[in-house]
């Protein structure tokens, strides 16, 4: 396994492997990686003849006040989980190697990226779908991969490579949690010992509002009042939002129909968590 932070050397490596007509999948993170980071490497394996990894925390998906200066960060952890895993390049660049000090072309998107998490991070969305789609124009991959952790994320990326024409097959992977449920994510880092319990509200309640669901529950009023009611059981959570979508669109519904995500967005203490399901009604 390869690791640079050149785009040119990222470059050079995919245009060999295309001489040779192999394909490539690329799993864009920002690294500090787990099991859920390690699912889609793990099948982009699986589907592709190389994979590229890219670890770079992307300071212009940061607002102000966010975690920027404190997001964790781990690259020699990651490149022994990329190694194990069988990745055969981590693109691993500085911030100066991808922004270009007068950098000033932005991938802005209406209505899917402006519910939910872009709510509360209006900016986040524009930060997330730039440097995706700089990653893919370094790369030029066959397939990506992503995860149903970041539902809303997942869907913005399939609108930008479907409304930019980009030819990239978008692979969405299912969560992985801890075994007592929690998603796995690089922020549960932060968690103290009481906040990780605290935390434990959050896949509760995800699973609370799938079980209404599967029994035939389709009111979205009564399912988000019944999960919010056990989120606030437990002190140390602030609910930012919790919300039934459409799953593609991300627009409200009062009734669920389709293609539906119900998605949460939780402060326990100064952490901000998110969760979801999807579901197929
Ligand atoms: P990051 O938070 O590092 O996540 C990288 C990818 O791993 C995302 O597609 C995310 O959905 C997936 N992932 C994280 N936790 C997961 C879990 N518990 N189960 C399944 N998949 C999980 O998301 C980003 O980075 C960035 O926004 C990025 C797309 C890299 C752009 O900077």
């Amino acid at each position: 396994m390869e690791i640079t932070g050149l785009i040119n050397e990222v470059r050079e490596q995919v245009k060999e492997w295309r001489r040779q007509g192999l394909t490539v999948g690329l799993v864009p993170t920002m690294g500090y990686l787990h099991e859920g980071h390690k699912s889609l490497i793990d099948r982009a394996v699986t589907e592709n003849d190389k994979v590229v990894v890219s670890d770079f925390v992307n300071p212009i998906q940061f607002g102000a006040n966010e975690d920027l200066a404190t997001y964790p960060r781990d690259i020699e952890a990651d490149k022994r989980l990329c190694e194990q895993a069988g990745a055969d390049l981590i693109f691993h660049p500085e911030a100066e190697e991808m922004y270009a000090p007068d950098f000033s072309t932005y991938v802005e998107m209406q209505k899917v990226s402006e519910g939910l998490c872009g709510k509360t991070r209006p900016t986040h969305f524009r930060g997330v779908c730039t440097v995706v789609c700089k990653l893919f124009h370094i790369v030029m991959p066959d397939k990506a991969y992503f995860g149903q952790k970041d539902a809303q994320q997942l869907a913005v990326i399939r609108r930008m490579v479907r409304d930019l024409d980009m030819d990239i097959e978008i692979v969405g992977c299912p969560i992985i949690r801890e075994e007592d449920g929690l998603a796995k994510s690089s922020r549960n880092t932060y968690l103290s010992e009481e906040e990780r319990k605290a935390a434990l509200v959050l896949s509760k309640a995800v699973f609370h509002g799938e079980d209404r669901m599967k029994k035939g529950e389709r009111d979205a009023d009564t399912v988000l009042t019944a999960m919010k009611e056990l989120i606030e059981t437990e002190p140390l959570a602030k609910i930012d939002y919790v919300e039934m979508v459409n799953a593609d669109s991300m627009e409200p519904l009062a009734k669920a129909e389709g293609r539906v995500l119900v998605a949460m967005a939780v402060y326990i203490g100064t952490t901000r968590l998110i969760d979801n399901f999807i579901m197929e009604v």
